[in-house]
């Protein structure tokens, strides 16, 4: 089956690798000719683990190219996902639909043949009726549905994720939709990946419903791992405790200096957004925002009260170690390194920086920070080192180093990825999340 990938970005680009890997030939299309350049020279737009080789292969075996034009590219597929983005629009938190729409349009004007056009970016229940209107609109002489399919890739474990879904969602309308996709994603069938199919609406908040859940899931072990610093409990425990539950679940409860990343901030917003349109809130979700922004700042002061509270703090010297929101990624958006740079440059702290893959777009977030050549130039002179980010390169760091090259051997370990009684052996000061 042939399937075009409209955007290149991470989702489409991810999917269009993974649906060309199963066989399928796949165009990915983008507007940005700089992107479609690189990809033609084999060079990945960004940085996820796995990517380029999957996209080598493919592209030897024939079975995935790359173009600008969108009329040359959706010729003969069957099914046309939109994977462009729907940031968050300047004002509101709503999300931003213009590029999908135009999209739309596009295909409309130029679709040659009977196809399934597949909204894979995130958008706002109803958005597939709006596409709908917009191709029949064009007057296309073609059979057509549109059908919603959101994605629920991690970013860093991309690849795996596609491959090895917990459930694909399908949201379709009639049975030309369901058809074509149940095509698109015979080879995950095979595989046994459980398949859901909805009506198009529930599919669409299918997507955000479990991003806030998950975002939900993580502020509450946020605001658990508080509550066990003052009464004297241990988070991880808990959380461990509670995680046994079947009905819980382990995952995503693992505390830390609050969620980031361009999915779960921009998605509970978008969420918030839909909720006051239709007069239906959903005051737990305001909850999580609020909570999630004042955390990451909060952490920010963790660090300055490690450094002996704000008087004795000015002048002093940070080491961050970890800048992007998550490891295994380059992506800064909403990271909380962003917020905890500024709470400490707003108390006179000075700070360097290393993070494996994510300083060329954190250096003009954070223009008074020092970026580093590696860890322990960071941690040279540093009066307190800071984990924000769990990279591996961070779990087995060789602490007499440390303890050298710093000027006090304080470490605010803002991931828990050390263990208080062996850092307390090892000579240090040591501050995590949510265990005494
Ligand atoms: C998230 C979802 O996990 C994906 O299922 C979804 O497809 C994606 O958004 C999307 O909508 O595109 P992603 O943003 O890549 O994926 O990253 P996550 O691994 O979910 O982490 C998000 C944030 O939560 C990170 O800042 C991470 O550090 C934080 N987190 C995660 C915690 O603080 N604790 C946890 O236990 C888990």
């Amino acid at each position: 089956m042939k399937i075009a990938m409209v955007g290149s970005g991470y989702v489409g680009l991810v999917s269009g690798a993974c649906f060309a890997d199963f066989g399928h030939e796949v165009v990915c299309i983008d507007k940005d000719e700089s992107k479609i350049a690189l990809l033609h020279k084999g060079i990945m737009p960004i940085y996820e683990p796995g990517l380029d080789a999957l996209v080598e292969n493919n592209v030897k075996a024939g079975r995935l190219s790359f173009t600008t034009s969108l009329a040359d590219g959706i010729k003969g597929a069957s099914a046309i996902f939109i994977a462009v983005g729907t940031p968050s629009r300047r004002g509101d938190g709503h999300a931003d639909l213009t590029y999908v729409y135009a999209v739309a349009r596009e295909v409309g004007e130029s679709l040659a043949n009977d196809a399934v056009i597949v909204t894979k970016s995130t958008v706002p229940v109803g958005t597939g009726d709006e596409v709908e209107r917009i191709i029949a609109e064009s007057g296309t002489p073609h059979r057509f549905a549109v059908v919603s399919n959101p994605e629920f890739l991690r970013e860093g474990a991309a690849i795996g994720d596609f491959k090895r879904p917990d459930r694909i969602v399908i949201g379709a309308e009639d049975e030309f939709g369901r058809g074509i996709m149940r095509e698109v994603y015979r080879p995950l069938f095979l595989n046994e990946s459980p398949i859901l199919f909805t009506s198009r609406r529930s599919s669409e908040l299918i997507k955000y419903a479990a991003n806030a859940f998950l975002a939900t899931k993580i502020t509450f072990i946020n605001e658990m791992a508080d509550l066990c610093e003052k009464v004297g409990a241990d988070v991880q425990d808990v959380s461990r405790g509670i995680g046994m539950d079947g009905r819980i679940g382990s995952k995503f409860l693992h505390a830390g200096p609050g969620y980031g990343g361009s999915c779960f901030p921009k998605d509970t917003l978008a969420l918030l957004k839909t909720a006051e349109d239709y007069d239906s809130p959903t005051r737990i979700v305001e909850a999580v925002v609020k909570v999630n922004d004042s955390r990451k700042r909060a952490m920010g002061r963790r660090v300055v009260d490690a450094l002996g509270g704000p008087d004795a703090a000015r002048g002093k010297k940070a080491a961050l170690l970890g800048l992007t929101f998550k490891p295994n990624t380059d992506d800064m958006r909403d990271s909380p390194s962003i917020a905890i740079a500024l709470t400490l440059k707003d108390a006179g702290v000075d700070v360097t920086a290393y993070d494996p893959e994510g300083m060329d777009l954190a250096a003009p977030l954070m223009p008074d920070v020092v970026m580093a050549d590696d860890p322990y130039s960071a941690i040279e002179g540093a009066d307190a080192v800071v984990i924000v980010t769990e990279w591996d390169a961070f779990r087995a760091l060789d602490l007499e180093r440390v303890k050298e090259l710093a000027k006090a051997p304080v470490m605010v370990d803002l991931r828990n990825i050390y263990s208080p009684q062996d850092m307390r052996a090892a000579g240090f000061t040591y501050v995590s999340v949510g265990r005494s």
